[in-house]
């Protein structure tokens, strides 16, 4: 037995149902990672166009994040939240140096859903007879707050739990053409008026992740926040996925030149450890002592890996890297597909991009054929149809060409073979 087998057989026999462990034939077994790439455990090395499901922002086991991981390690790694300490004012000095102009207030916090959670809470704090108004197609993380506003009703019934507000169609160009923004403002405006529930809170993401790199048209957000100011409802702006850079900017909201009240951050920001937050206007921020905790909140190890992070963001000008490499990949990929049928459109931003296919299932076999050559993609979607890149942003132009060509070499192979 290899000894990936062997992992797989000892998780098979211990491992509660319902994670995603065995989702892929043959499971990934994952040894170590080091930048851009990720060797499983039978020694295999592969290439990771998708960094982790989008956390590898700065590579695996970058040097400095180490090397802050490893300083703490020996300080202070648990520091109960009721306790202030250093590594808390650097952690939102460094958030502070990265948000977008009028962001200036911070909450800590552990995972994407956990940040979620909390930005729905303020707006709940703040109106709590509000409705909050959610997207198809959106993913807020698998919490009993944030399942509740997954646009995927497979993800709220295999929880057992109700949609948690309204939902709208989120503006998808290649779904509804040029008149996306405008079907979006009509099914929110028809939530207002007379005899209907305030509205609480907007919760989206800039470019949807998990809903396959949906872009929405420029006139979206503008008219979004104009909506949000009419009616009161507060604009929480999900940048656990698109952020730390991955678009060209620090975050993808930052295109449309619009301020969210609430925003929250997570995945690449914690440099690989569990670190996620919440940014925010002053206002929306205006809970009182004690009203909400959680024992690891602060870790200061996490932390001090975030701050490292973070520097390294900065320094290596990630954001810039992804806007000046990014787009010569867009068109690689578009060019490498563009005579491949049922190929329904190549898309991207930054350092991420999407080739929607015609189904669910070449989808799964253009994953596998990829792995089996060396290229870790990812795979997602509305219907699962959409293979998503998002390798670290450090990641070297050569590479991302050649990991770009084997992509789309397994896409066009695996298109009509059942395997
Ligand atoms: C946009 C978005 N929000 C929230 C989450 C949930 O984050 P976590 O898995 O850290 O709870 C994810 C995770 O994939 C995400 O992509």
């Amino acid at each position: 037995m290899s000894r990936a087998a062997d992992i797989v057989a000892r998780l098979r026999k211990l491992e509660g149902g319902g994670l995603r462990t065995f989702s892929e034939d043959p499971p990934f077994v994952w040894e170590r990672a080091e930048g851009c790439y990720v060797e499983d455990a039978d020694g295999w090395r592969y290439l990771d166009l998708y960094g982790g499901f989008a956390v590898a922002a700065t590579g695996y086991s970058h040097p400095r994040v180490v090397e802050a991981i490893q300083r703490q390690a020996t300080t202070l790694m648990h520091c109960p939240s009721a306790h202030p300490s250093r590594v808390r004012a650097e952690f939102y000095e460094a958030l502070a140096s990265i948000a977008p102009p009028g962001l200036d207030r911070f909450l800590p916090a552990v995972t994407g859903a956990m940040a979620n959670e909390m930005a729905l809470l303020l707006a709940r704090t703040r109106r709590p007879d509000g409705a909050i108004v959610s997207f198809a197609g959106s993913y807020f993380g698998r919490s009993i707050g944030t399942a509740g506003f997954a646009g995927k009703a497979r993800y709220r019934d295999a929880l057992g739990i109700p949609a948690g507000g309204p939902f709208v169609p989120f503006p998808y160009p290649l779904r509804h053409g040029d008149a996306a923004t405008d079907l979006t403002m009509r099914a929110l405006e028809e939530l207002t008026g007379p005899g209907k529930r305030p509205l609480a809170a907007v919760i989206l993401e800039p470019i949807q992740g998990n809903g396959g790199v949906v872009i929405p048209p420029a006139d979206f957000f503008p008219r979004l926040r104009t909506f949000c100011d009419r009616v009161g409802a507060l604009l929480i702006v999900d940048e656990i996925q698109s952020g730390c850079g991955r678009t060209g900017r620090f975050w993808a909201i930052e295109h449309s030149g619009v301020t969210p009240d609430l925003m929250t951050v997570g995945k690449g920001i914690g440099g690989g450890l569990a670190t996620a937050a919440v940014m925010g206007r002053a206002e929306a921020m205006t809970w009182p002592p004690d009203s909400y905790t959680s024992t690891f909140l602060v870790n200061n190890l996490n932390l001090a890996a975030a701050v490292a992070a973070m520097g390294v963001m900065r320094d290596e000008q990630l954001p810039g890297r992804a806007a000046s490499i990014g787009p010569a990949g867009l068109a690689r990929f578009k060019a490498a597909l563009a005579d491949v049928e049922g190929v329904r459109e190549v898309r991207g931003q930054g350092l991420w991009y999407a080739a929607e296919l015609a189904d669910a299932a070449w989808a799964a076999r253009a994953v596998k054929l990829a792995r089996e050559r060396g290229v870790i993609v990812g795979r997602s979607g509305y219907d699962d149809s959409v293979i998503k890149l998002s390798p670290a942003l450090i990641i070297g132009e050569a590479e991302l060409h050649t990991g770009i060509d084997a992509a789309a070499g397994a896409i066009r192979d695996s298109r009509g073979t059942a395997r």
